[in-house]
């Protein structure tokens, strides 16, 4: 455990301390600091559809169950039995109207009730209505437009001052469903990636990497945009070279959330039912907020500590930190309730081009992730640096603040003024 003094020397304005990636003190902390205290995103509430329907996740490394049960209501439990605390449901996801646990066969019911004991008479009627044997709840569960959080911790914000202004990325992100909804019904892909959990956040809204990173991508070629067809160029027109990313411009809100502005020049990317999606929203919400919501004003968004937006909104992704040095990473690609099928399909295909483990763009990253991770274990030299166009930052009119696309300055707010704060005793 780190004092605050500690803490304090390992965060300055412009850099941090490797400690941060590599030292097992320092996760054990985040597991109760940042995740034991802090609104964390657990699942979707499309995710369990149907009664009975359940899915199981973690916050930090507590196992969740979460569950919609036979009156339509949603659960979110601790998944773990209240007679030893074996972990009660093993898939991943699934449909039962129960749970019967694997030891001694406790049985549960989908709202989380203790439903029956095997060999009742060991026990008196008293003890078996003891409510503490039910499955047990985390501290707050609150939601937004589908999007379930969790707090472990029964004080502190609310979920809604929590996402302030970010919450505007959830609404262009539903808002894009011609009914109001997005779907995380299309499965997803997991990584199990070797290295710390804050170097999938510090790429979720880390223009700079792009052209470096995505090389293969992003030149001339253009191989993975190319590969799945109909999608937008990130060429300036008539030429081979990227877009400029600094004009994007990159945004940063309390609480450590922010997002990055839209791709100039742009055009509709054809096919893939685009021009019938586009006509139903406007539909719906007249021309102006179409143009808002469809010309990826918040092309990429994270919200602090573990989910984000990727890619004009075809996926989201889940950060769930494991060890110091092993994270999975979760992406749901994102269906659009109301959407013509061949959007849906379109946005399948695409995440399976770009971010599935048999594409080159997420590959691309988790590869840098994994040399991060054993670059800092090197002790010559002891910080991370995130200086990039320090100073440049100004007010924007959400209450944030915005700078030039490649600059680091959301990160550096993350850690001075969220992650120090939240570490601290
Ligand atoms: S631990 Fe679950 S029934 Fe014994
Ligand atoms: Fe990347």
């Amino acid at each position: 455990m780190y004092a605050n003094d500690d803490l304090q020397t390992m965060v300055r304005p412009d850099r941090v301390h490797r400690r941060l990636y590599v030292d097992p003190d320092i996760f054990e902390m985040e597991m109760d600091r940042i995740f034991g205290r802090m609104w964390v995103f657990v699942a979707h509430e499309s995710q369990v559809p149907e009664p009975n329907d359940y899915v199981t996740t973690r916050i930090g490394r507590q196992p969740l169950l979460i569950t919609r049960d036979k009156s339509g209501d949603v659960h979110v439990m601790f998944n773990r039995c209240g007679h030893r605390g074996v972990k009660l449901c093993a898939t991943a996801e699934g449909n039962s109207p129960g749970f019967r646990c694997p030891y001694h066969g406790w049985n549960y019911r989908a709202n989380g009730k203790l439903a029956g004991i095997p060999y009742r008479d060991g026990y008196s009627d008293e003890f078996l209505k003891d409510p503490s044997l039910d499955l047990a709840r985390p501290a707050r569960v609150d939601s937004y437009r589908g999007f379930i959080f969790v707090s472990l911790s029964p004080d502190g914000m609310s979920l809604d001052e929590h996402l302030g202004p970010i919450k505007g990325s959830i609404d262009d992100l539903c808002d894009r469903a011609p009914d109001g909804e997005i779907l995380a019904q299309a499965g997803c892909n997991r990584y199990i990636v070797r290295a710390n959990w804050k170097l999938q956040m510090d790429n979720g809204v880390d223009l700079y990497h792009a052209p470096f990173a995505h090389h293969s991508t992003l030149d001339e070629d253009g191989r993975q945009f190319s590969r799945h067809g109909g999608g937008p160029s990130f060429y300036k027109p008539g030429t081979k070279n990227p877009v400029d990313f600094d004009p994007m411009g990159v945004h940063g809100f309390a609480n450590g959330h922010g997002y990055q502005g839209a791709v100039p020049q742009v055009p509709d990317p054809d096919g893939m039912a685009f021009k019938e999606l586009k006509a139903m929203l406007v539909e719906r919400h007249g021309a102006e907020r179409t143009r808002e919501i469809l010309t990826y004003d918040r092309f990429n968004s994270m919200i602090y500590p573990n989910l984000t937006f990727q890619a004009m909104g075809h996926h989201f992704r889940l950060v769930m930190p494991i060890d110091v040095d092993r994270t999975e990473v979760r992406i749901y690609p994102i269906l659009f309730k109301g959407a013509p099928d061949a959007w849906n399909r379109y946005a399948i295909r695409s995440v399976a081009a770009t971010h599935s483990p048999a594409s080159m763009i997420q590959t691309d990253d988790v590869a840098v992730f994994e040399r991060a991770q054993e670059g800092l274990q090197a002790q010559g030299s002891d910080w991370v640096m995130f200086a990039r166009h320090m100073g440049a930052e100004t007010p924007n009119n959400l209450g944030g603040l915005g700078a030039p696309g490649s600059s680091e300055f959301v990160l550096r707010q993350q850690y001075n003024d969220v992650w120090l704060k939240n570490m601290s005793a």
